[in-house]
């Protein structure tokens, strides 16, 4: 490999901590800074005022941040979003009716089951739009519409810089169709446009913190399982987080909406088990709050990843173990990303795992 790890042992490593630049120059290409808006490059010429479905596909960690933007896009531009991955869609052929538009995200760009997911929806006569990070890739070139994420050559197995930069272009994307739908006015797109501006400041504030993380990691190199819980944007992001530690550090870990958790995993409940759970202060703090308590009530093995001064009102502060600054609730996804990364990454890395190049898995799966 040409690609340079720098200083870092790892390009994983590298890649988390190039996030607040690459994100930065991909919020820039979507945003007016000088005005505080969204601003789209000529490659997306959408009108969301004209379509009335959006179905999002993707494979792995893509297929994750679609489904966060499905909250966004839901919420902030009141547009119904259907997600599925790309070997289910493909093959399930879901008619095609309405005004629609599908979105695929693939940092590569040439995964297999993505790309046959956007001929079949060309085929369907509907219009495409791709977020992908290689701009010469199949999925670009064959999308009608191309929105770039620039975070740059990405050589770590695991996706990292590329699904914060997709999540960047579907906020901004998001935010673009909340105000052309009528649903945000514009004082609400100049403060969700602010959040978004914010991101890469904070992504540097939690990764000055890293030593915390790293603390965290050593005791889960001693378990088998891990219980992934978030509620709201935070439910896909915990099932990112499950992906990302089983892939690299092999142990099993299963992602769940916390409002599902007594519906079947808390059977596996006890001191053994870890919990993570990611509380952010959010629109569904207190429901996330309850689930903590269920399972600290059961002698679990509690590890928050939320922010202290939130914990401390509702008396769960001392389960916080990876603190968090307040955040403005519509980019979590972006900043937790970054302990959810590093998570995954400093536990497979004490276990003395090929974190850079995971068994059995590859980059760019361009095979069935
Ligand atoms: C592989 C990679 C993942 C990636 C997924 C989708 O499984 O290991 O990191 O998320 O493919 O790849 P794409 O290039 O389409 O984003």
């Amino acid at each position: 490999l040409l690609a340079d790890k720098g200083n870092y042992s790892h390009f994983m490593a590298k890649e988390i901590h190039e996030q607040p630049e690459v994100v930065g120059r991909t919020i820039a290409h979507y945003v007016d800074l000088a005005n505080g808006v969204v601003a789209l490059p000529d490659t997306v010429n959408i009108d969301f005022a004209a379509i009335d479905r959006l179905v999002v596909v993707g494979c792995g960690t893509a297929f994750y941040a679609g489904a966060i933007a499905k909250y966004w896009f839901e919420q902030l531009a009141g547009l119904p979003v259907e997600i599925d991955v790309a070997s289910e869609f493909r093959y399930r052929e879901p008619p095609l009716s309405g005004r629609g538009l599908a979105l695929f995200i693939s940092q590569s760009g040439e995964t297999a089951d993505t790309l046959a997911s956007l001929r079949y929806t060309q085929q369907g006569g509907w219009p495409s739009l791709a977020v992908v990070n290689v701009q010469t890739s199949t999925i670009a070139r064959e999308s009608t519409m191309m929105a770039p994420t620039l975070a740059g050559p990405e050589i770590g197995v695991a996706s990292t810089k590329a699904f914060t930069c997709q999540l960047a272009v579907l906020l901004a994307l998001a935010i673009h169709a909340g105000r052309v739908r009528g649903v945000l006015s514009a004082e609400r797109e100049q403060e969700l446009v602010g959040a978004l501006v914010g991101v890469p400041a904070l992504m540097n504030r939690v990764l000055a913190h890293e030593t915390d993380v790293e603390v965290v990691a050593r005791d889960l190199t001693h378990t088998t399982d891990v219980l992934y819980l978030g509620r709201g944007l935070s439910y896909p992001l915990a099932l990112e987080g499950a992906l990302k530690l089983k892939e690299l550090s092999y142990i099993h870990a299963e992602g769940y909406a916390a409002g599902e958790l007594k519906h079947g995993p808390i059977a596996l409940i006890d001191e053994t088990i870890p919990v993570i759970v990611i509380a952010p202060r959010d629109g569904v703090f207190e429901k996330t709050v309850s689930n903590i308590q269920e399972v600290a009530a059961r002698g679990g093995n509690i590890i928050l990843i939320g922010d202290r001064s939130a914990a401390s009102e509702v008396g769960i502060a001392g389960e916080t173990a990876i603190e968090m600054p307040p955040v403005h609730p519509v980019v979590v996804p972006l900043i937790y990303a970054i302990p959810v990364q590093l998570l995954a990454y400093h536990t497979a890395r004490v276990m003395g795992k090929d974190v850079d190049q995971p068994r059995n898995l590859a980059k760019s799966v361009t095979v069935e």
